[in-house]
């Protein structure tokens, strides 16, 4: 698109104060068509003639700003009258909040300095074969709006009383960010509403509502009000053990809502912010407030939801529902850690840990294609990937992070069948491995470089947030496994890449060298899943002999955890994976559950056994990572794969699982060839209990069932049997 428009921001310093810019212009004729094209440094809602115009919220969203901004493109024929009035409200948003939080990141002062700058476009084409266009130049006016104050982590403060005074001509500037690029991700919008469960009355006093859901976005209330009164909320995901409202695991994000009434009834909610929350405290309130006046506004990408699990077991039931809300509530425009504290950034770690699952639950194909993309912009000219995309400089070059450039591209492929996200990732994959092999202390291994290691791993040492499988192998392993999907994708694209096949064969011979023998849960788990132990079967033993000899506890953290089940399920422990899903005490993923959690925990302890939390520090209970496990759940106990020759489930592998400890289990999964479907079930018959089978496959599968393997075309089947998989 041609930009006529020019970057413009107020002339007056407004200080904190969200600006609102204007214009107003007749429009005589018969209308055809309006397009209204717009961005902003920051996030901004437009209106015209009052009416918001589009329902994308947070635009525009979070790129790499400096060097690709997203605009927008909104039909508003509909919306044009013989006088106009256009109004653009501009908040800081991710471009110019202090972000993150939590260090004083070069960039912060930087970024919030600039300005609040907006550009825009209309273009009217009248039913006479006339066009005009109206954009952004100084025939624009600037003024204060009633948004006083808008942050990310902080919150917002609105007074709707206030009576908008002097607007000044806007001023054009000379813009230094990225090249405007038309919207490439999915939208954000409102997604769901939740209506309060309870308003009550904490031990300490306090009156809080709980949504009995944790969510992302934001709440919406209902107030009778006289002028001036106040509106005064905090956000929590927790209630501490006597009960009381709890959000020091915020850290330095204030989270706060802070409103002004004018008088009478009235409804507000937040416009250029969000919070991660289950329970608001109602600092200050007019009224008696009633579960009813408040709602909670769950805001996300605008992904379509494709995948289901569904068992006989309650608590596995909340378990899958938890996974879909984390993911629900951490892919807001990009993959982040949480949504609640003063990070909810772009963790490469964490989506790559979590990406097979997210790309079952829901479709993410475009959602990773605008990240990927992100991180191709963001990738250092070293090769190295920033541990955050879009980058802050919070550092970069830690393994299982940065793999998130050569996995998740080749996750998304072989879900969706689209060699597109090859092509446009293949050289920054080529890249991050080319940085691995440039800056190892030893030749075909990783060593040394600063890692997050195994992040959160139980068995890590007292006082550490890592655990303690060593670092240079966890880095030689995925530079082996980030070498192999090179190859793989390389393959796809018919590239040549002996260079890499034969630096794999030299890495994995390196490795087997460098590391006989495995310590750790995590160590056993990446030799077996990377193809990297010189016998898998007796590591798998090993590894299963190890869980169970600690009496059936994982110890792993995020990058042990997403591949643990599978190991022992690919070499005959399914038994025991079973256990571990299954699981209830601590450690497990339904410990949680037991303590009413809604969302998936950053740590499996976030609430101790005793009902303290873990830590004020480093606790969100919103984060997806460990959510990883449902792609077990899909691949393995229902036994819906995807085949690598045919990606994109143009192929299938349906072998379900079955266990006794489970009545039933269900999957289904909209892929792009139709939906498949896997269910079993305990049935009796003649006193006698057996297994029924029911699969639906749109694509030629071949299904294993106990054993037997059949190749079928697309179609419904069933099959009956005795449960025994081994
Ligand atoms: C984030 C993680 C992230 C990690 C890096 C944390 O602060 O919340 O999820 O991957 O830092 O180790």
């Amino acid at each position: 698109m041609e930009w006529a428009g020019k970057w413009i921001r107020p002339a007056q310093d407004m200080g904190e104060v969200c600006p609102v810019f204007v214009r107003e212009f007749p429009a005589g004729k018969e209308i055809k068509r309006a397009l209204l094209s717009v961005t902003a440094m920051g996030v901004y809602e437009a209106r015209l003639n009052g009416e918001r115009v589009g329902d994308f919220v947070l635009a525009p969203g979070w790129t790499v700003y400096k060097k690709r901004l997203q605009y927008q493109t909104y039909d508003v024929s509909k919306l044009l009258d013989r006088e106009n009035r256009l109004e653009v409200t501009v908040g800081k948003g991710w471009y110019r909040s202090p972000m993150p939080g939590w260090c004083n990141e070069e960039g912060k002062a930087e970024r919030a300095a600039e300005p609040a700058g907006l550009i825009a476009q209309l273009e009217i084409a009248y039913e006479d074969g006339s066009e005009e266009v109206i954009y952004t130049d100084e025939s624009w006016k600037a003024g204060e709006s009633r948004i006083r104050f808008s942050e990310i982590y902080d919150g917002e403060t609105y007074d709707a009383g206030f009576e908008p005074g002097e607007f000044l001509p806007a001023v054009c500037f000379a813009y230094t960010g990225g090249t405007l690029i038309p919207q490439q991700g999915e939208k954000i919008r409102e997604q769901e509403h939740v209506a309060a469960s309870r308003v009550f009355t904490t031990p300490a006093g306090e009156t809080v509502v709980d949504f009995g859901q944790e969510v992302t976005g934001y709440v919406c209330f209902t107030v009778d009000a006289r002028a001036g009164e106040r509106v005064e909320i905090s956000h929590g995901e927790m209630l501490d053990k006597e009960g009381n409202f709890y959000n020091s695991n915020y850290r330095s994000a204030k989270a706060k809502i802070n409103y002004t009434c004018r008088e009478g009834r009235q409804t507000y909610k937040p416009f250029m912010t969000f919070f991660g929350f289950r329970y608001i405290r109602l600092d200050r309130f007019p009224g008696t407030p009633a579960a009813e006046q408040f709602t909670a506004v769950a805001v996300h990408s605008d992904m379509k939801r494709t995948g289901y699990l569904r068992s006989s077991d309650a608590l596995l039931n909340r378990l899958f529902s938890n996974i879909v809300w984390g993911q629900k509530g951490n892919f807001l425009d990009v993959p982040t850690d949480c949504p609640q504290r003063d990070e909810r950034l772009g963790w490469t770690g964490d989506a790559q840990a979590f990406v097979r699952t997210a790309s079952y639950n829901y479709d993410v194909e475009k959602f990773f294609t605008k990240w990927l993309a992100d991180m191709a912009a963001d990738q250092l000219p070293d090769g190295s990937i920033p541990h955050v995309i879009p980058a802050m400089s919070v550092g970069n070059g830690s393994a299982a992070w940065d793999d998130a450039s050569t996995i998740c591209p080749w996750q998304i492929y072989l879900t969706y069948g689209n060699a597109d996200i090859l092509r446009q990732q293949f050289d920054c994959m080529k890249k991050y491995v080319g940085f691995i092999t440039a800056s190892t202390q030893d030749p075909f291994l990783w060593t040394g470089g600063t890692h997050f290691e195994d992040w959160l791993g139980l068995d890590a040492p007292v006082g550490s947030y890592k655990g303690s499988s060593r670092a240079d192998f966890i880095a030689s392993a995925f530079y082996a496994h980030s070498t192999d999907l090179v190859v793989r994708a390389g393959k796809v694209l018919g590239e040549d890449v002996s260079e890499y096949e034969k630096l794999y064969g030299k890495i994995v011979q390196a490795f087997r060298t460098a590391f006989p023998d495995y310590r750790t849960q995590t160590e056993h788990v990446l030799a077996v899943h990377f193809g990297l132990a010189q016998d898998a079967q007796k590591t798998a033993d090993d590894l299963a002999e190890m869980v169970l000899s600690c009496g059936s506890r994982l110890e792993t953290g995020f990058v042990g955890t997403p591949y643990l089940l599978h190991v022992l399920s690919s070499y005959g422990h399914t038994e025991l994976a079973y256990t571990l899903l299954l699981r209830r005490e601590y450690p497990s993923w339904l410990y949680p559950v037991t303590k009413g959690a809604t969302t998936v925990w950053e740590h499996w302890d976030g609430v101790m056994e005793n009902g303290d939390f873990w830590s004020d520090d480093m606790n969100s209970f919103n984060h997806y990572a460990y959510g990883s496990v449902a792609d077990w759940v899909y691949e393995v106990a229902a036994g819906i794969k995807p085949v690598e020759a045919e990606p994109g489930f143009a192929r299938i592998q349906i072998a379900p699982h079955p266990d006794a400890r489970l009545g039933w289990l269900e999957a289904s999964l909209e892929t792009r060839h139709g939906l498949v479907r896997s269910r079993w079930e305990w049935v009796e018959e003649n006193g006698e209990k057996k297994l029924r089978y029911e699969i639906t496959t749109p694509s030629p599968a071949r299904i294993v069932i106990e054993g037997k393997e059949r190749e079928v075309e697309p179609g419904t089947y069933l099959f009956f049997g005795t449960g025994d998989v081994a």
